[in-house]
């Protein structure tokens, strides 16, 4: 009996050695710990074992007991904590983040514009940001003294052909209108520069969209309409709106686009300089000097355009109220849009 006793010693041992996952603990505890196991077994025979043997032998039969049950104990303990890593997933972690990226938001605003115009019938055209002075200033009927030109408002790149950084997107509307006939209709949408000193209202660069129409009998009237219609979709339909007589070289007449102050409805706040009006866009029917500097004779033709910035728009639907937020690229702020 004693001998038997050892050799399912050694047989657990063997098996404990194998164990290495929950299924091993319960084959385990199938051949040795159930009633009809090996050790039960061995107990039940207790009774046919003479009488002087049987307090060692019980002894030894407990010992083997314990030490089947408590290694089993030990390995099922070991092995349920894992049971959830099974294949190496530890199913209680708690999930990955996915971080996804989002457009910076004067993006965003420029792309929700193009698109309202795009649905107007308006396709988009691009300009390149190094500009000359005939196109920046010449071509859009600036006089040579006017203070635009001014090494104090632009910035001039040296060079033998007077490049310079763009002031604005006017220039692309000459090189639309020299690049093709009318009817034009198109926006243009882009990166400006000027020589201003940075401040929680303007920086040395920002973004605009230009937009011109030009065909037989365009109208005041019309760019009104369009402008309005623009604006209701991007503002809301209960925004108002007023034309304000101004002055750009280009345009004949001018005027400029106001909107009811949209952060205090009206009734005149930080934002609007107590007005209750924000300036949102310039605007004016084509210069007769520009159709003819572009080979678009103004007696059959005629045109409206309009320059909106996209910055000022871009803080008002975010609630930035310092534009320098904008472009210093701040993770912890440009993760909220
Ligand atoms: N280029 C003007 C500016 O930068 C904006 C502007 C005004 C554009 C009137 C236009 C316009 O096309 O018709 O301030």
């Amino acid at each position: 009996m004693l001998d038997e006793i050892n050799k399912i010693k050694t047989e657990i041992e063997a098996r404990l050695s194998e164990i290495n996952n929950a299924d091993g603990v319960e084959k385990f505890r199938l051949e040795f710990l159930v009633k009809k196991g090996s050790i039960q077994t061995l107990f039940d025979r207790l009774k046919d074992v003479p009488k002087e043997e049987k307090p060692l032998i019980g002894k030894e039969l407990n010992i083997l007991r314990n030490f089947a049950e408590e290694n089993y104990n030990l390995f099922k303990e070991k092995f349920e904590q894992s049971r959830e890593t099974v294949s190496g997933i530890d199913l209680t972690l708690p999930g990955r983040k996915e971080f996804t990226g989002s457009l910076h938001p004067v993006i965003q605003t420029m792309r929700e514009m193009n698109d309202i115009f795009i649905k107007m019938g308006f396709s988009i055209a691009e300009g390149p940001d190094i500009e000359d002075e005939y196109h920046n200033f010449d071509a859009l009927n600036f006089p040579p003294d006017h203070p635009a030109r001014d090494m104090q408002d632009t910035f001039f790149i040296e060079s033998p052909q007077k490049l310079l950084l763009r002031t604005h997107t006017s220039p692309v509307q000459i090189r639309v209108m020299k690049g093709m006939k009318p009817p034009i209709r198109c926006i243009m949408p882009g990166r400006v520069y000027r020589n201003e000193a940075i401040n929680a209202r303007s920086l040395a660069e920002f973004h605009q969209i230009e937009g011109l129409y030009v065909d037989k009998h365009v109208t005041f009237a019309e760019l009104k309409g369009t402008l309005i219609q623009f604006a209701k979709k991007m503002y809301g339909e209960n925004s108002k709106f007023r034309f304000r007589p101004s002055f750009f070289p280009f345009t004949e007449p001018s005027a400029e686009l106001d909107i009811t102050c949209f952060l205090c409805g009206g009734e005149g706040c930080r934002v609007c300089k107590h007005s209750g009006w924000l300036e949102i866009a310039g605007c004016g029917m084509v210069h007769p000097n520009v159709l003819k500097e572009c080979g678009i004779d103004p007696e059959v033709y005629s045109g409206y355009a309009f320059g909106f910035g996209i910055e000022r728009v871009t803080m008002l639907r975010t609630g930035i109220d310092d534009i320098r937020l904008l472009y210093e690229n701040d993770v912890r702020v440009l993760e909220q849009f």
